[in-house]
């Protein structure tokens, strides 16, 4: 009896000492075990007397449970302290700085098109596109602009064959919108990429963008097409702008006038921007010719109305003080970042 007191008292305490659930699992083989010093101890009991060996079955087996009990005791505390030595180990530093994945921006010219397509759709406005292969009869022809005409060296551009080309200005899509809804009114803005043979500087490019606005109905005059340009200016260039006329020509508008809008850099004084003037050439426009409207199929006693054509890069060169068209189409990221809103 005082022999297992003993075993007791060495099994608490070596399971007390374990230091990690594979040195509590080795006590448990050893003391619970086959082999272990309570099975030997158990043997012991052939050599006692009947009356004896109840009390000492009794204690073998409370032993036991003790010894048991213990070990499943410190298993949850040794577990508990394993997971958070684990869990220290483990720390991930969310501190470090990840990569930042680059995010691109709208592109300068993208940017101007809708800023001009915004405040035109406001005025009722309606935008249409239109083929950039375009047939001879549309981007010419329609324009009054016949076979022939000396007016076509100015737009010489690349041909596909005898009737096809890349168009080289958005009246191409106008013509194509009055003839889809002659004889009724029209109010539509023609935004698109157009084509000239040129020879390409800081101010030309072979390829270019372009935004025409077209107003047909009954009584449109000039003093409209004038109202409607004064809007645009502010709009794009500031409140204090105003615009003045020159007398222009175009085959498809009569009048025609070429508009300059007054310096948005010096206020009108006189500075490099507008090479001393104080004004700033942005545009053509004029009331649409007879012939036009009437190819087209309107009633040109009936029926009247405006154009004008602006160049996209060139109202963004003003807006944002580029020096050469080409930083447009190069794709360097350094000057497409700067029109970047928000990081
Ligand atoms: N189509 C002309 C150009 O490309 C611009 C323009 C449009 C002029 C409409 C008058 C009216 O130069």
């Amino acid at each position: 009896m005082e022999k297992l007191e003993q075993l007791k008292e060495e099994a608490m305490q070596a399971i007390e000492n374990a230091q990690s659930l594979s040195e509590l699992q080795q006590q448990r083989v050893h003391y619970l075990g086959k082999k272990g010093p309570i099975q030997d101890v158990m043997k012991m009991m052939k050599d006692l007397s009947a009356e004896e060996r109840p009390a000492f079955g009794a204690q073998v087996n409370e032993i036991k449970k003790a010894v048991s009990d213990a070990i499943e005791a410190k298993r949850g505390e040794l577990e508990v302290k394993e997971m958070n030595l684990r869990l220290e180990k483990e720390k991930i530093d969310i501190t470090l700085e990840g990569y930042k994945p680059v995010i691109g921006n709208i592109h300068p010219l993208t940017l101007v098109q809708q800023e001009l397509e915004d405040l035109f759709i406001g005025q009722g406005y309606t935008v249409a596109e239109g083929p950039e292969v375009e047939l001879d009869f549309y981007n010419f022809e329609r324009a009054n602009i016949p076979q022939g005409h000396p007016a076509r060296d100015m737009q010489d551009t690349f041909y596909i064959d005898h009737e096809r080309l890349l168009r080289t200005h958005t009246t191409a899509i106008q013509t194509r919108q009055l003839e889809l809804h002659a004889p009724h009114p029209i109010k539509v803005i023609c935004p698109g990429k157009v084509y000239r043979r040129d020879d390409d500087d800081a101010t030309h490019s072979h390829q270019f963008t372009q935004m025409e606005g077209l107003v047909v109905a009954e009584g449109i005059q000039l003093s409209d097409l004038k109202g409607t340009l004064e809007f645009m200016a502010k709009k794009m260039f500031g409140e204090s702008r105003v615009i003045r006329f020159r007398p222009s020509y175009f085959q498809f508008t009569e009048p025609s006038v070429e508009v300059d809008v007054s310096c948005h850099v010096c206020n009108g004084k006189g500075c490099p921007v507008c090479k001393g003037t104080g004004w700033i050439e942005i545009l053509g426009a004029g009331m649409v010719h007879p012939n036009v409207l009437e190819m087209a199929g309107y009633d040109s006693t009936k029926m009247s109305g405006f154009a004008f054509g602006v160049g996209v890069e060139r109202v963004a060169m003003l807006k944002y003080g580029i020096d050469d068209i080409r930083h447009f189409y190069t794709n360097d990221v350094r000057f497409l970042k700067m029109f970047k809103r928000f990081d």
